[in-house]
């Protein structure tokens, strides 16, 4: 068993338009103080029913594969929360709209905001055992709670993509995992609801004592402390929920070394409280922010992540930073794609909030001519989505 394995590529992609929270704030007279600091969100990603979890995650991949991982992948794990099909996996249309090789496996994975990680851990195995093949793993969502409810300013969507293989150019895994799991009714979405159903404080609650729980086993199991890691990143349903983990263990570190992680938080928060939250993709947006906006790392750093998915499942693991780590002209593509998207109005989110894709109907057809992404979601035909690549 080789232990070199580790994500070589990342993408990531959302939607062309956002909300300014400090708008969504006026809008249900509270303070937006409360948004950008008490919840710790600026902008909020505002999805087109002309894209969903598929045309996100081919829009993602876009950006990062080539022929290279056409040949090699032959697993494509699709972790989701909001997938478009009772049966059919999201990962089987990727595959054909990439033109991944059709000698793969490729299917689904749910457990809330967890699947992304899940996949990971099972590439993570497969590539291990197989070190000349590669695997694609993704975390797509579109996170909805309802227009006017507590949930609302911690919405958001979007595509993370990650390419597994042996000599990672990105991060390699490091060491073991711990997890822990128990029935728990924080967060949940039944199978004839778009929305989902919360009890939020009572989340926030459990996330915390997943984390404390996790990391105190990986303490134990490995010896190593706080002071081991120059950063920490987790799933960010929104920002502030970071800052509470964080500081449910920041004592144990010397003041300095607090800075520091309080510093690379810094960095890491920077795409998330300008997308919102993308449930699955959420803590590996964390940790591109970080690996992209931090001018402090090094090759050989650890860093921690910690994924969380209601219902519920915790998992804590490290990954050290490869010499490719930063990659320029990707930076500058998401930074771009973030910073010129278009302002929306809140009456504009919510008409297009309002118009999701009605789950009965059989025959829809959409305007795809303001949404300039490569991949889009045209209509649907006999029950089927049409998608279309410009
Ligand atoms: N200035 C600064 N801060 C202010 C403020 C002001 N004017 N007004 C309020 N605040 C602070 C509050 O003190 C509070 O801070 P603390 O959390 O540190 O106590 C914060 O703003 C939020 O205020 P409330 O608790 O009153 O907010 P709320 O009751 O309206 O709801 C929420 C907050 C529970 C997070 C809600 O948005 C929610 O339900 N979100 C969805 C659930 C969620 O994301 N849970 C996270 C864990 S579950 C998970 O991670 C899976 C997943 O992806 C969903």
């Amino acid at each position: 068993m080789i232990m070199n394995v580790g994500i070589d590529k990342m993408s990531f992609y959302s939607s062309d338009m956002y909300l300014d929270m400090v708008d969504l704030a006026h809008a249900r007279n509270e303070d937006p103080n409360k948004y950008l600091i008490g919840i710790g969100q600026k902008k909020m990603a505002v999805i087109p029913k002309t894209q969903d979890v598929v045309t996100m995650a081919a829009n993602a991949c876009l950006k990062i594969i080539d022929d290279d991982d056409r040949n090699k992948i032959d697993l494509i794990i699709f972790g989701t929360e909001t997938g478009i099909d009772n049966s059919k996996s999201a990962a089987i249309y990727l595959q054909n709209m990439l033109g991944l090789s059709r000698r793969g496996r490729a299917f689904e994975i749910k457990q809330a905001c967890y699947g992304a990680t899940a996949g990971l851990q099972m590439a993570k195995e497969y590539v291990e055992n197989n070190p000349e093949k590669k695997a694609l793993v993704i975390g797509a969502d579109i996170a909805r709670y309802g227009i006017d409810t507590p949930g609302e300013v911690t919405q958001g969507g979007g595509a993370v993509a990650m390419v597994i293989s042996a000599n990672p150019s990105i991060a390699e895994f490091e060491g073991t995992s711990t997890f822990y799991s128990d029935d728990v009714m924080d967060f949940w979405r039944p199978l004839y609801r778009t929305e989902a159903v919360v009890d939020g404080h009572y989340s926030n609650d459990v996330y915390v004592d997943f984390f404390k729980k996790t990391w105190d086993e990986y303490k134990q199991i490995t010896g190593k402390n706080l002071e081991d890691f120059s950063a920490m990143t987790f799933h960010l349903p929104y920002v502030k929920m970071g800052i509470k983990a964080l500081r449910a263990i920041i004592d144990e570190a010397s003041e300095e070394h607090q800075d520091k992680l309080k510093t690379e938080f810094g960095f890491g928060k920077v795409y998330n409280e300008n997308i919102g939250n993308l449930y699955t993709g959420s803590l590996y947006l964390n940790f591109l922010s970080l690996i992209n906006n931090s001018d402090q790392l090094k090759v050989g750093d650890r860093i921690g992540l910690f994924s969380y998915g209601s219902g519920a499942q915790g998992e804590f693991f490290a990954m050290n930073l490869c010499k490719g780590f930063k990659n320029s002209e990707l930076i500058s593509q998401i930074n771009a794609d973030i910073n010129n998207r278009k302002q929306v109005s809140v009456s504009e989110y919510e008409t297009i909030f309002n118009d999701w894709v009605p789950i009965k109907d059989q025959e829809l057809s959409f305007d795809t001519s303001k949404d300039a992404s490569t991949f889009t979601l045209k209509g649907v035909k006999n029950h089927q989505r049409i998608y279309d690549r410009k």
